[in-house]
């Protein structure tokens, strides 16, 4: 069902979400809309909520009052498996849950059951499916080594790779850069933003506590302290030392050379 009427549908649209946990609020007030074709990052102090919203968004959580809507189906009223297929997910706590033995390729295939490890056998149409997602992410020459025995930064390509196979509609990212070598996420950051440039591209949403990682794909920018939106706006409208200062309770000076951004603590 969709909550809009003549109109292109949201892709998140969050209003008045609350979680409430064992007497601690940890998300209040949240009104977020992302619209067709925006990507989005989220900022935020560890434990500031990042992780719960997405988890929100996915449905794993369920907001102790307000509303959720993902592609114009509104949660309570619509079968969020179903749902989920649309929404790729990508967060550091799967990659320990994956056969390490199993071939990049096979990773990447299983996400079209999205099972964790092989369960069956993939056709030659779903393995095309699969190089087909690596080669979004630059990464098939990956496909026939073993996942135990990647880098993490060409790990993270796969997991990634296995979250599109199924061509969602969002890609939740949750800190991708984390454990990659200065380099490696240079590199990796610019395969994302190339492939923020493809037509076929989802909806992304990316949590980072590092400005140098908002690169000129994001739309968006959101900042969440003690569990509510500080500030959203546009890379340049929020990226800013006083911004940085409060959101972190910590002294810090953005910079800015021609190409990027970067935090000086
Ligand atoms: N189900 C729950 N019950 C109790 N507390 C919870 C629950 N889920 C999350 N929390 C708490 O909510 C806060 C926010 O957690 P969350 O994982 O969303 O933070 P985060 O912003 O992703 O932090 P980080 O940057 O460290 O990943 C934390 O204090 C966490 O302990
Ligand atoms: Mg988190």
């Amino acid at each position: 069902m969709s909550t809009y009427s003549g109109e292109t549908p949201a892709v998140i649209e969050l209003s008045n979400i609350h979680f409430i946990r064992q007497n601690k609020t940890i998300l209040s007030g949240i009104d977020w809309r992302i619209a067709p074709g925006q990507h989005w990052a989220i900022m935020g102090a560890n434990g500031s909520g990042k992780t719960t919203l997405l988890k929100i968004i996915t449905g794993y959580e369920w907001p102790t009052f307000g509303q959720v809507s993902v592609l114009g189906q509104r949660f309570g009223q619509t079968n969020i498996r179903e749902l989920r297929k649309l929404v790729g997910w990508v967060s550091s706590s799967i990659e320990q849950r994956l056969p390490a033995e199993d071939k990049a390729i096979d990773i990447a295939a299983s996400g079209i059951e999205a099972s964790l490890g092989l369960f069956r056998t993939f056709t030659d149409a779903e393995y095309e499916q699969a190089m087909q997602a690596l080669g979004m992410l630059n990464a098939q020459v990956l496909a026939r080594q073993r996942f135990g025995t990647l880098s993490q930064g060409e790990q993270q390509k796969v997991l990634i790779a296995r979250a599109l196979v199924n061509q969602p509609r969002v890609l939740i990212l949750d800190e991708p850069c984390a454990g990659l070598d200065p380099a490696a996420r240079v590199r990796f950051l610019k395969d994302l933003e190339h492939f923020a440039g493809m037509v076929q591209a989802p909806s992304m949403i990316m949590v980072t506590h590092h400005i140098e990682e908002i690169g000129p794909w994001t739309t968006g920018v959101l900042l969440l302290k003690e569990g509510r939106i500080m500030q959203s706006g546009t890379a340049d409208e929020v990226l800013n030392s006083k911004n940085m200062t409060n959101l972190f309770e910590f002294p810090c000076e953005v910079k800015q050379n021609l190409t990027r951004r970067h935090l000086i603590v």
